[in-house]
């Protein structure tokens, strides 16, 4: 009897440690509850376990006994489980919905909200290209008119070289070395935003085909080694070189640091 009392005893104060860590965990009341159920189940099993031996029985008996047990211990587990809250899926998916909805709502606008943002930046961008154009019409078009190459009409020309150039850079992959509108270089050549401050069309096309023809400043090393390619007059059509010079002649963003060429050839 007394070691019954000392279990208890034990199963109480080792239930109560529980109870009291999962409170001092912000653990739900459930959980403080089933965590000291653990606690007395083990204590109960204890004494179980000290309890006299059955009788061993043998034959039918021994088999309903085994049938009774059974059935009690079903009736417990059933029973105890379904004293448990009972969780309905449908009830959960509902409740998960109500949790979502207006996040995906916030994302949906958010997203809204960036397409009209993006949407701006490309209209400025356009504006920006169409001043430069104008500018580039007057001055440009004006000193230096690309003899017999270009296509009749100012007009169909400079909307073809702002394609077709822009193509030969992807094309050529100048973009491997070069960065040009804060894209690709990976720092091996200088950036080219303001080239067309320094530079005018045929000295453009005289680097691409010749790139010994001109040096960049800071860049002696690269341009003794021949970092450039020497490869783009073989490879590419002169028409195609125009079409790039020219392209390449339009930036003139002085806020970029493109080094100052200097004359080799
Ligand atoms: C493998 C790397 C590489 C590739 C590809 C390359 N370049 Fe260059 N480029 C350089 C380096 C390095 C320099 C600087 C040294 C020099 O002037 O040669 C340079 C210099 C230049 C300059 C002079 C810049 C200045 O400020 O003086 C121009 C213009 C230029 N490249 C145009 C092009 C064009 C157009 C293409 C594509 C057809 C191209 N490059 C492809 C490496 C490359």
């Amino acid at each position: 009897m007394g070691n019954i009392v000392k279990k208890l005893l034990i199963g109480l104060v080792v239930g109560g440690a529980l109870v009291g860590l999962t409170r001092a965990l912000e653990f739900p009341l459930m959980f403080q509850v089933m965590f000291f159920g653990q606690a007395m189940f083990g204590a109960a099993l204890f004494i179980l376990l000290d309890a006299p031996p059955v009788k061993s029985m043998g034959g039918a008996k021994s088999v309903i006994a085994i049938v009774v047990f059974y059935i009690v211990l079903c009736t417990v587990f059933v029973s105890g489980a379904s004293m448990w809250p009972q969780f309905d899926p449908e009830d959960e998916k509902g409740k998960i919905a109500k949790i979502l909805e207006p996040k995906r709502k916030a994302t949906e606008q958010g997203k809204a909200e960036e397409l009209i943002a993006r949407a701006k930046a490309l209209d400025e961008q356009v504006k920006a290209l169409e001043a430069r154009l104008k500018g580039f019409g007057t001055e440009q078009m004006a000193k230096e008119p690309p003899v017999g190459e270009v296509p009749a009409g100012p007009k169909a020309a400079s909307g073809d070289f702002m394609r077709l150039g822009e193509e030969q850079w992807q094309l050529q992959e100048c973009y491997n070395c070069h960065k040009l509108k804060g894209e690709g270089g990976k720092k091996r050549g200088p950036e080219l935003d303001n080239i067309g401050s320094y530079l005018t069309v045929d000295e453009i096309k005289q680097k691409i085909l010749d790139p010994k023809s001109f040096m960049a400043t800071g860049f002696e090393k690269e341009w003794e080694k021949g970092k450039m390619p020497d490869k783009f007059k073989d490879v590419m059509e002169p028409h195609d070189v125009l079409m790039l010079a020219t392209w390449l002649s339009t930036f003139k963003n002085t806020s970029v640091n493109t080094p100052v060429p200097v004359k080799k050839k």
